[in-house]
């Protein structure tokens, strides 16, 4: 079976857009290969979050994505900074990282240009981190979105200078598994076309059914249908969107007829829409719930998962090792 990597940036909670984007894919993922899903803590001392930040936030995010259906006995899904040969592995491939290369990377000069007084090597060296992740269990499918594409070209460069270096067919090249194009997007609430991390934009699967309503019921519409048949500006194609996703095809018609006919009633869709989202969230944001209750669950199953990632990691550092001449 093909081994598959992703690691997943701790910074907030999950909304509806990351569940029908990178969270339903991993689910789908985790049935066809080896997967290591990772929460990567260590990426995130990049921009000095404080300590009780970093463990909240890994069990929230292990959590949600429990919650969501991944499923610790197909997937293995741990937390980066418990397994301590990512980093041996990191000094290796830092040794031939150049600097040149790596004040290039996009990534880095945006992050430069956002925290001017805090420009340090662990920025600078973010790719060859990502790089380690990856190559450490040999993947060969990375799940990304569209805007880690060049450190993913930084992590085949990598694999691929270490297999030259040491004349050696070792590690495969990962290749990037982009599913932001199969994906619906999931609008946003404020006539945005894109649901990002902005309160009133989107909804957490952690809420409520009072938040949810109380969400939806705000979403940006516009003054009504200008007449029959008309195209739908952006604003209510999101809502119709969304109805697509959450609703039944009896709904969708019935609203998308009374677009048609010019009856449309705003308040009437967003209603239904609000309670088909409410039904949808409910189960998941129940398990949520169970989970954080239950930081004893959590942890064993980070550990768990650790003891299986360390498997995997240590096998590829022992070989490394030798091919480098530590015997
Ligand atoms: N850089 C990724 C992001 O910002 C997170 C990440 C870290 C990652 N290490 C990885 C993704 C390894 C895939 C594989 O989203």
């Amino acid at each position: 079976m093909e081994t598959v990597v992703s690691g997943i940036r701790p910074t907030g909670n999950l909304h509806l857009g990351n569940y029908f984007g990178a969270v339903k894919n991993f689910i789908k993922m985790q049935n066809d290969y080896n997967c290591y899903f990772f929460i990567a803590d260590w990426h995130s001392l990049t921009t000095r979050p404080n300590p009780e930040n970093i463990i909240n936030s890994a069990r929230t995010i292990l959590a949600e994505y429990l919650a969501c259906g991944i499923d610790p006995e197909k997937a293995t899904i741990y937390i980066q900074s418990d397994v301590k040969e990512v980093l041996e592995l990191y000094l290796y491939l830092n040794m031939n990282a150049y600097l040149g290369e790596l004040e290039r990377t996009t990534t880095f000069k945006e992050k430069a240009r956002q925290q001017p007084d805090n420009v340090n090597a662990g920025l600078l060296t973010y790719p060859t981190l990502m790089a380690a992740d990856i190559i450490i269990h040999k993947a060969v499918k990375v799940p990304v979105g569209k805007d880690q594409e060049q450190n993913m070209e930084m992590a085949r460069k990598f694999a691929r200078r270490f297999n030259s270096m040491y004349n050696i067919e070792f590690f495969p090249e990962p290749a990037s598994f982009t599913f932001s194009s199969q994906a619906v997007k999931i609008p946003g609430l404020d006539g945005s076309g894109k649901m990002g991390k902005s309160d009133g934009n989107c909804i957490y699967l952690y809420e409520d059914a009072a938040a949810i309503r109380k969400k939806v019921m705000k979403a940006v519409t516009d003054s009504g249908p200008a007449g029959m048949n008309t195209e739908k500006p952006e604003v209510i194609q999101n809502l119709f969107t969304f109805l697509d996703i959450v609703s039944t095809k009896d709904t969708y018609d019935y609203f998308n007829d009374k677009w048609n006919d010019g009856t449309i009633r705003y308040g009437d869709l967003k209603k239904q829409l609000a309670e088909d989202i409410v039904a949808f969230n409910e189960p998941i944001r129940e398990r949520i719930a169970e989970y954080m209750a239950n930081t004893e669950l959590l942890d064993k199953i980070a550990r768990q998962g650790a003891e299986k990632a360390r498997e995997s990691a240590s096998k590829t550092i022992k070989e490394v090792r030798q091919i480098i001449g530590f015997r």
